[in-house]
């Protein structure tokens, strides 16, 4: 009598251990997409009105466990045909630089601050910005987990950092939020402002250098 006393409680036990781990488990599954689910998510949004002029919308693509997020603007008209990020002339010029730092672009994790391109390439509104960052982009960082976070252009920087400009941020790097940070020129500037060639290469000789201290394993 008193043995299978012993074994209810034993068996009590166990049932309150695998109800508690079960419970544990689905609080932990339902709320976390992976970048697969973010981007099926973000192909189709309605959540701000650039959905209704775009093509396609660009989540951004590269290595699942990037060292490096990218971070430009906003995609433009051949991103928005394609559904690619960085393709068109921005995105060339982008590949040329990223080719000096001894890494391909699929090492890296390419993406914008929006994911839908603005009518005519107009600069993203403040409320379209907090939109698709709040909803995606912050989750995409959180999943990739980066090293660093590239940011292009005056855009990303004030979004990301709170600068004013990208001169203001730029050749060095910046810690916030638990994070790393690079910022650098929007590769577009480059057909305007060839002056600033220079400092754009300047940045990712930065970039390559901090690269190159992360562990070869990572
Ligand atoms: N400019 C950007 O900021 N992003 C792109 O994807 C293309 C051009």
């Amino acid at each position: 009598m008193k043995r299978r006393a012993g074994d209810l409680k034993v068996r009590a036990v166990e049932a309150r251990r695998e109800g508690r781990e079960r419970e544990a488990k689905s609080k932990k599954s339902p709320s976390r997409p992976d970048l697969g689910v973010l981007s099926r998510r973000i192909r189709v949004c309605t959540e701000c009105p650039l959905h209704a002029s775009r093509t396609q919308a660009v989540p951004g693509e590269g290595h699942p466990q990037a060292k490096v997020v990218i971070i430009g603007e906003a995609p433009g008209r051949q991103e928005d045909q394609t559904g690619r990020p960085f393709v068109g002339s921005a995105g060339k010029y982008l590949d040329h630089v990223l080719e000096g730092t001894g890494f391909e672009r699929q090492d890296f994790f390419i993406t914008n601050i929006v994911k839908c391109r603005p009518p005519a390439n107009r600069m993203p509104k403040v409320k379209e910005i907090d939109t698709c960052t709040s909803l995606y982009l912050f989750e995409q960082i959180r999943l990739i987990n980066p090293r660093l976070i590239l940011l292009l252009g005056g855009v990303a920087a004030r979004k990301m950092l709170g600068a004013k400009s990208v001169e203001e941020v730029r050749g060095r790097v910046i810690e916030q939020a638990g994070r790393r940070f690079l910022a650098s020129y929007h590769p577009a500037v480059r057909f305007y402002r060839e002056d600033l060639a220079e400092k754009i290469k300047e940045d990712f000789r930065l970039l390559q250098k901090e690269l190159a201290k992360l562990p070869p394993d990572l």
